[in-house]
C-alpha cells in the first residue's frame, strides 16, 4: 500500500538505506556539533572514510576527546574550532578562521541543534533554538559559500529533521512573544525555515558545482533535549528513547550524502536518512522562503543576494 506523501516518512525510515564506500581521502569536510549524537557519528565516518576535518563545537572538552579520538584511530587531520551558534558573532569568527586556514572545503555539514520545552532567548535576542538551528547555520553557509564555489565540486548538508511536519514557522513572530511557546512548534518552525532556504540556495548555485540538500538524521538515540528538565528527561527515557535507534545510521547516512559519487550533482532534495523523500506542503511554498531568505539575511547582517 503507497501511503500519501504527508505519511511517506513513516515507510522511508524502515526502506533499506543506501551506503558508499568511496573514498573521501585528501577532502576535507567541516561539520558543526560534532561531539555528540549525530554529528559525533557522521564525523567518525567521515574520518574512516579518509576526510580532514574541521569539527566546529561549543564544549572545548568535549571537542578535544573527539579530535584526540579520531586522530587516534584514523589517519586523519582534526581541527577544532570553538564556536558557541546561539552566538551569531562566534559563527563569524569560525568562518573567518576557516576561510583564513583552508582553501578547499569540500562538504560542509550543518548539524548543531538543539530541542527546548521553553522559550529562551540569545544575547542577541533571537529566539535560542530558531537561532541555533536555522539563524546560525543560514549565516555560516552563507560565509563560507564563496570560497566553496570557487573551489568547486562542493556539498552542503542541512541535518533537518521531519520535525518541520510540526510547522511553528510564524514570520511575524519570531521570538514567540505573541504566542505561547511550545517546543515541537519551535523546533519546527527552525526546521521549515532551514529547508525553505534550502531551495532558494539550491537555485542559486545551479551550474556552480555546488549542491546543498537537506536531510533527517533518523529517529536515533542522542542527546538532543535530554537537558530539558527531569521529567522530560524521564518520559524521554521511559516512552521514546526505547523506540529509537542508533545513531551510526545517522553517521552512516550523511556519509552517503556526503561522498558517494552518484549524489555529486543532486541538490534541492530532502532525504529522510538516504531515501528522497517530498516534505510538508508547508515547507515548499516558495513566496515564503523568499521572505525567509530576506529576513534571514536582515536578522543575520548578511548583504542582499538576489534569488532566482
Ligand atoms: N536525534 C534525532 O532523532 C534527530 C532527529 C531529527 C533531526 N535531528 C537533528 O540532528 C542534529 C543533531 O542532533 P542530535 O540528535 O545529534 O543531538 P545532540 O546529541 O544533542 O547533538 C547536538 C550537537 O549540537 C551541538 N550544539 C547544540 N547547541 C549548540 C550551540 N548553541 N552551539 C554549538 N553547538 C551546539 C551539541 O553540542 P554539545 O555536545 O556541546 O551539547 C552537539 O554537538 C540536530 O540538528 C537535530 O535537529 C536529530
Amino acid at each position: 500500500m503507497k501511503l500519501p506523501d504527508e505519511l511517506q516518512f513513516i515507510s522511508s525510515a524502515f526502506q533499506a538505506q543506501k551506503t558508499t564506500d568511496a573514498s573521501m581521502n585528501g577532502k576535507l569536510s567541516v561539520i558543526t556539533g560534532a561531539t555528540s549524537g549525530v554529528g559525533y557519528h557522521a564525523a567518525k565516518r567521515l574520518a574512516e572514510g579518509g576526510s580532514n576535518l574541521v569539527l566546529v563545537c561549543r564544549n572545548p572538552d568535549k571537542a578535544e576527546d573527539v579530535r584526540k579520538e579520531l586522530t587516534g584511530a584514523y589517519n586523519t587531520n582534526v581541527d577544532v574550532v570553538l564556536a558557541d551558534f546561539s552566538k551569531l558573532s562566534d559563527v563569524r569568527k569560525a568562518a573567518k578562521y576557516i576561510l583564513a586556514n583552508y582553501k578547499h572545503i569540500n562538504v560542509l555539514i550543518n548539524n548543531a541543534g538543539l530541542h527546548r520545552t521553553t522559550r529562551t532567548l540569545t544575547e542577541e535576542g533571537f529566539e535560542t533554538v530558531f537561532c541555533v538551528n536555522h539563524l546560525a547555520s543560514f549565516l555560516f553557509t552563507r560565509l563560507l559559500l564563496e570560497r566553496m564555489i570557487k573551489n568547486a565540486p562542493a556539498r552542503i548538508i542541512q541535518v533537518n529533521s521531519e520535525g518541520h511536519r510540526f510547522g511553528g514557522l510564524d514570520l511575524d513572530d519570531l521570538t514567540w512573544a505573541r504566542r505561547p511557546y511550545r517546543g515541537l512548534k519551535g523546533y519546527g518552525a527552525s526546521k521549515v525555515a532551514q529547508l525553505l532556504t534550502v531551495w532558494e540556495l539550491a537555485d542559486l548555485l545551479n551550474g556552480t558545482g555546488v549542491t546543498i540538500n537537506a536531510m533527517h538524521p533518523g529517529a536515533v538515540k542522542s542527546n538532543i533535549g535530554m537537558d530539558n528538565g527531569p521529567l522530560y528527561t524521564w518520559s524521554q527515557r521511559l516512552f521514546v528513547r526505547p523506540f529509537l535507534r542508533k545513531t551510526v545510521i545517522s553517521g552512516e547516512a550523511i556519509y552517503y550524502l556526503a561522498a558517494a559519487p552518484e549524489m555529486q550533482n543532486v541538490s534541492g532534495k530532502f532525504f529522510n536518512q538516504t531515501v528522497e523523500e517530498k516534505p510538508m506542503p508547508h515547507a515548499l511554498e516558495r513566496k515564503l522562503g523568499k521572505r525567509v531568505w530576506q529576513i534571514s539575511e536582515e536578522l543575520t547582517g548578511l548583504p542582499g543576494m538576489e534569488l532566482k
